[in-house]
């Protein structure tokens, strides 16, 4: 496997085991991937059909929520769990509002980090690094963010990749507890839901990949917004957040599998 190792692939990635990030890019239609997560793509499409939507609709959310939050006035925003670079990047969208935006883009996957700096080399005032979403230190003491002003901190579709033994909810309190008022917290979670078809076949599935996942019932997902206002609608699927026009929704937004929030630091 190490011989087909593209330029672009860090020395320090394991090529053999799937990757959350790259199987995500692979679902989007990306190439940073590899053929062991395109293995386990298949095997997960196959257990799971909806996963291929559910992503895209993530991705949707994570585009709408950026622009809303760009129309707030918000010109910073630092995404944790940015994923490899795809269409409609937040600083693509962050950066037509104002080219003036600072993005921080900070993934745990090399490849994710790699890629990014590649996109982003000749685009000021956006950067990425290699970062761990519990280990919020670095992530805080980046120099291209002013966390005296506000912020748009993003975790989306990440957090449902750390367990409980990780503490998230004592992470993403570090993060909210360093931003000033009027920030804003979008975050999206892979929602508990006992009766879903292929749930057993797909937390086996994860184990096996480096990434193993952790879905979360909506009141666990409701804490990570802890002493932060929701804005309209809430915490809700991800097609029901603010959607360009009703049919977006379709009459099965539960298929999306996720919840998505977006809340205001008072
Ligand atoms: C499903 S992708 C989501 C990408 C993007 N946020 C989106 O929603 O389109 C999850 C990303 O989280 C990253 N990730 C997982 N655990 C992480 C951690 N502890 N710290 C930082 N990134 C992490 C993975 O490498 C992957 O790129």
């Amino acid at each position: 496997m190490t011989g087909d190792r593209p330029s672009w692939a860090p020395e320090s990635i394991d090529l053999d085991r799937p990757n959350a990030a790259r199987i995500y890019d692979y679902l989007l239609g990306g190439a940073a991937n590899f053929e062991q997560d395109r293995v386990f793509a298949a095997k997960l499409l196959e257990v799971m059909p909806l996963a291929r939507s559910a992503a895209r609709l993530n991705r949707a959310f994570l585009r709408r929520a950026v622009r809303f939050c760009a129309e707030q006035g918000i010109r910073q925003f630092v995404d944790i769990g940015s994923g490899i670079p795809t269409a409609g990047n937040v600083h693509e969208i962050a950066q037509a509002a104002d080219p003036g935006a600072r993005v921080l883009y900070v993934d745990n996957e090399p490849v994710a980090v790699t890629h990014s700096d590649l996109l982003l080399k000749d685009t000021p005032g956006a950067e990425a690094m290699l970062g761990d979403l519990t280990d919020p230190g670095p992530v805080l003491a980046s120099p291209l963010i002013d966390y005296s002003r506000p912020v748009a901190l993003l975790m989306v579709a990440v957090l449902h990749f750390i367990p409980d033994s990780a503490e998230p909810h004592d992470a993403v309190a570090r993060y909210v507890s360093a931003l000033s008022p009027g920030s804003f917290l979008v975050l999206s979670h892979g929602v508990e839901n006992p009766s879903l078809e292929g749930r057993a076949e797909v937390d086996r599935l994860y184990q096996e990949s480096s990434t193993p996942g952790v879905r979360r019932t909506p009141d666990d997902i409701t804490r990570f917004f802890h002493g932060l206002e929701f804005v309209e609608p809430g915490l809700v699927w991800t097609p029901e957040w603010r959607p360009d026009s009703p049919e977006d929704v379709g009459e099965h937004p539960e298929a999306s599998l996720v919840f998505a929030g977006v809340a205001r630091k008072p």
